[in-house]
């Protein structure tokens, strides 16, 4: 699949399908997805963009949502839908968002992933981030007791 995927600016009409890939994402770490409203408002906001990656049939594949503000950028999340999984989409979708905080001048990019999320962290040390803090019992989840977030940078200089 991977040469079937196109990646393109996430927009207003992508949330619902956006909303619903989240969800479905995030169900397996059992963290509650993010509502298409609540991803409304996020892309409204100042400083954020998004990138949408999507199968030849125009179905959602996985997407990737950005805040850059002054010299700073954030990763505010990333999804892969799960069948879709293991074939780059992710490396690709953070190749896209990091090209584009560095045109807006960010030096830096950050993120936070959960200590109990390996695939993702994987993922973030393979394309170079390093750890620089931990937040303890971050993340609130279903069925077991919260997870601390890892905070991690990617300098972009
Ligand atoms: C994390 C996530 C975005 C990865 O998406 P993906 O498209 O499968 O990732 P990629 O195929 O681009 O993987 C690139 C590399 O990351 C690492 N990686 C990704 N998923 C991994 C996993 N489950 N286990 C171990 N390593 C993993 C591997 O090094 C992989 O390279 P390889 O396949 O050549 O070994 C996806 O699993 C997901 O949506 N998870 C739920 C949501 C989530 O955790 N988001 C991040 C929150 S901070």
């Amino acid at each position: 699949m991977t040469q079937d995927v196109t990646y393109r600016p996430l927009g207003a009409p992508d949330l619902d399908a956006a909303a619903a890939l989240h969800a479905d994402a995030f169900a397996t770490l059992g963290e509650r997805g993010w509502t298409s409203r609540e991803m409304a408002e996020l892309l409204a906001a100042p400083g954020v963009a998004g990138c949408l990656a999507s199968g030849l049939d125009g179905t959602a594949a996985g997407f990737a949502l950005l805040r850059t503000a002054a010299d700073e950028a954030e990763l505010l999340t990333i999804a892969v839908r799960p069948t879709c999984r293991r074939q780059g989409i992710a490396r690709r979708l953070l190749k896209v968002v990091i090209a584009l905080a560095r045109d807006r001048g960010a030096r830096s990019l950050f993120l936070e992933v959960g200590a109990d999320n390996p695939g993702a962290r994987a993922l973030y040390d393979q394309i170079g981030f390093r750890t620089v803090g931990r937040r303890a019992a971050y993340y609130i989840r279903s069925g077991g007791p919260p997870a601390d977030a890892v905070v991690m940078r990617l300098a972009l200089d």
